[in-house]
C-alpha cells in the first residue's frame, strides 16, 4: 500500500497509463471503451480543455472497467473538481506544498509531478512514494532515473513525457519504473477521424509491454 492513497496499485494494473487530452465531449467515452478493449484500464484526462472535466464525469460513469483521473492538476482547487467529477486519482506536472498538502487530506490517490532529486525527497518525505518523472525525456530520460536509482532507493516513478513504442520497453526494463505515460496511445489524428480500432490496437500493443 502506497501513501498517502493507493496510487501503487493504480499502476501495476497497466504498464502504460494513457495521457489524455479530450478537445470533444462527444469521444470520451468510446475512446475510454477503446482503451479498455485493448488492456488499458487507467486513463489520465488533462485538465487542459474546456470539456476535461465533463470527459472525466461521463467515462466515471459509463465506462465501470476504467479508472479515470485528472491530469494537469495544479492547484487545491483543480484537484476538488475532478474529484467531485468522479476522479479516481490525480496527477500534477510538478508539484507545491499546498497541492501536496491538499493532495494528502484528500485521500484521493495522487501522483505528483518531479523533475529534481530534492523534489522527489520532498514529496517523500511527505509519505509519497511513486512519483510522476516530468517531462521525462527532456529532464534527463533513462540516464536520470538509473542515477538517482541508488540514493532514491524507497521510491519508484512513473516517467511521462517524450515516450512512445520505441523507448517504453526500456522505461519499463528499470527496476524503480512502476509503469510510464504518455499520448501516444490515444493520438490525435486518430482521435479526430474517431478510428477507434487504431486506439485499440495501439492500447492492446501497450498493455503487453512487459515489466521487470
Ligand atoms: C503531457 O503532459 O502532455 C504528457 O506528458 C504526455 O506527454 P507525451 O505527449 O510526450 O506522451
Amino acid at each position: 500500500m502506497d501513501t498517502p492513497g493507493d496510487m501503487s496499485a493504480l499502476a501495476a494494473l497497466a504498464p502504460v497509463v494513457p495521457v489524455l487530452t479530450i478537445e470533444r465531449q462527444a469521444d470520451a467515452v468510446p475512446l475510454a471503451q477503446a482503451l479498455v478493449r485493448g488492456g488499458l484500464r487507467v486513463l489520465e484526462i488533462t485538465l487542459r480543455t474546456g470539456v476535461a472535466l465533463e470527459a472525466l464525469r461521463a467515462i466515471a460513469s459509463e465506462v465501470p472497467d476504467a479508472f479515470v483521473g485528472a491530469g494537469t492538476v495544479l492547484n487545491a482547487r483543480q484537484l476538488d473538481q475532478a474529484r467531485q467529477a468522479g476522479a479516481r486519482f490525480a496527477v500534477s506536472p510538478g508539484c507545491t506544498p499546498g497541492l501536496a498538502t491538499a493532495a494528502a487530506a484528500s485521500g484521493l490517490p495522487f501522483l505528483p509531478g518531479v523533475q529534481t532529486v530534492s523534489e522527489a525527497m520532498m514529496l517523500a518525505e511527505r509519505g509519497f512514494s511513486l512519483l510522476k518523472f516530468f517531462p521525462a525525456d527532456a529532464a534527463g530520460g533513462l540516464g536520470w532515473l538509473k542515477a538517482v536509482a541508488p540514493p532514491l532507493a524507497g521510491l519508484r516513478f512513473c516517467p511521462t513525457g517524450g515516450i512512445g513504442p520505441d523507448n517504453a520497453p526500456a522505461y519499463l526494463s528499470l527496476a524503480n519504473v512502476a509503469c510510464v505515460g504518455g499520448s501516444w496511445v490515444a493520438p490525435q489524428d486518430a482521435v479526430a477521424v474517431q478510428d477507434w480500432t487504431r486506439i485499440e490496437r495501439l492500447a492492446a500493443a501497450a498493455a503487453s509491454l512487459k515489466r521487470p
